[in-house]
């Protein structure tokens, strides 16, 4: 590799996705199906699906996943490369600015290798231009020269699956939508499917913790397994310092307590939230916008990370007029509710 490539692969992508060399959040991630916890039905159509395409001697087809934030995108992305026996390539939208990045990160694949393009919904058009021959035929489109004497050359790729990641399929354009023969929508976790990651993650990390504990902590992770991981960490240090180095269920909530987190899974945002819309614009409706200027948060990151939770249980409401907040979510705050 000479050094532009040798730097180029430093920007564009990571060289290598799963190694064991301590980094704590990389080893918590499941290597195989079997020690992924959740999300049963992606995890059953997928097994069948990789199965299939080994038995056919195929790559798998393209597969596009999504669903909020923390729930394990890229690691079923490192699983199916695993699984399949073949490389993962990482990288994201934002990541690959030019067409030109996306072609050599293609030329660049082995025979199968997945691709994983976390946050695909960012991709320029350009660059998603350059992908649909990629995906559909195996070909790379490259125009040579500029004005009249410009001409196409098509040069043949290995076959690769893509496994795109979205916050947001709803932002994905319909042609690149269109093709990924695999759509998986994943779901939150439950606080028992938590419970269950929680203790592997503990094990993992050399931390003793008992079954309150790990459910109190499993029951205020907002249906996130990335946020279940945090919470551990953090309580693992209380307990460790502070404790006797059990978790156990005071311990836990000792850690919530001081990271601000209350009995439901609400942090101070979504408790900022909820109250600027039942103090500042009596309950709602709320437009986004107006709900983003009032409380410092960028609107996708409301939609995005806040959101799905807080309607999950009951708090929030979208309406077409915007947001509103339930009667829950004043009983929650303890703040009275007028009947409008
Ligand atoms: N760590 C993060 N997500 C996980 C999952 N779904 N199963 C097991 N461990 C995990």
């Amino acid at each position: 590799m000479n050094e532009f490539e040798n730097e180029y692969e430093e920007r564009i992508m990571s060289r290598e996705f799963i190694r064991d060399d301590g980094d704590i959040e990389l080893s918590l991630r499941p290597r195989v199906f079997e020690d992924y916890i959740g999300q049963e039905k992606v995890k059953e159509n997928l097994k069948i699906y990789i199965q299939a395409a080994i038995s056919r001697g195929e790559s798998l087809d393209h597969v596009l996943l999504y669903g909020p934030p923390g729930l394990g995108k890229t690691t079923l992305a490192g699983i199916i490369a695993n699984e399949m026996n073949v490389n993962l390539r990482v990288t994201s939208g934002p990541a690959i600015e030019k067409q030109g990045d996306l072609a050599a990160l293609l030329t660049n694949l082995n025979e199968g290798d997945v691709l994983f393009v976390d946050e695909i919904h960012r991709l320029h058009r350009s660059v998603e231009e350059v992908l649909y021959p990629a995906m559909e035929d195996n070909a790379l489109d490259i125009i040579i020269g500029k004005g009249p004497s410009a001409r196409s050359i098509r040069l043949d790729l290995p076959k690769f699956t893509l496994v795109g990641a979205t916050t947001r399929a709803g932002q994905l354009s319909a042609p690149l939508r269109d093709r990924f023969g695999v759509v998986m929508r994943l779901e939150l976790y439950t606080p028992e499917e938590l419970s269950r990651i929680v203790i592997r993650s503990a094990g993992i990390l050399g931390i003793e913790i008992d079954r309150e504990g790990a459910l109190q902590i499993a029951s205020c992770s907002r249906g996130t397994p990335r946020i279940a991981n945090r919470i551990l960490k953090r309580a693992r240090d209380f307990a460790q310092i502070v404790g006797n180095g059990v978790i156990t269920k005071e311990s836990a909530s000792l850690t919530l307590n001081r990271m601000e987190i209350d009995e439901l899974g609400l942090d101070a945002t979504d408790r900022r939230l909820l109250t600027a819309i039942i103090k500042s614009y009596n309950g709602g409706p709320v437009g986004l916008e107006t709900i983003s200027a009032a409380i410092g948060e960028e609107a996708i990151t409301i939609e995005d990370v806040y959101e799905p939770y807080l309607m999950q249980i009951g708090f929030l409401g979208r309406t077409p007029r915007g947001r509103i907040a339930t009667p829950a979510a004043y009983e929650h705050l303890g703040i009275e509710h007028q009947i409008k």
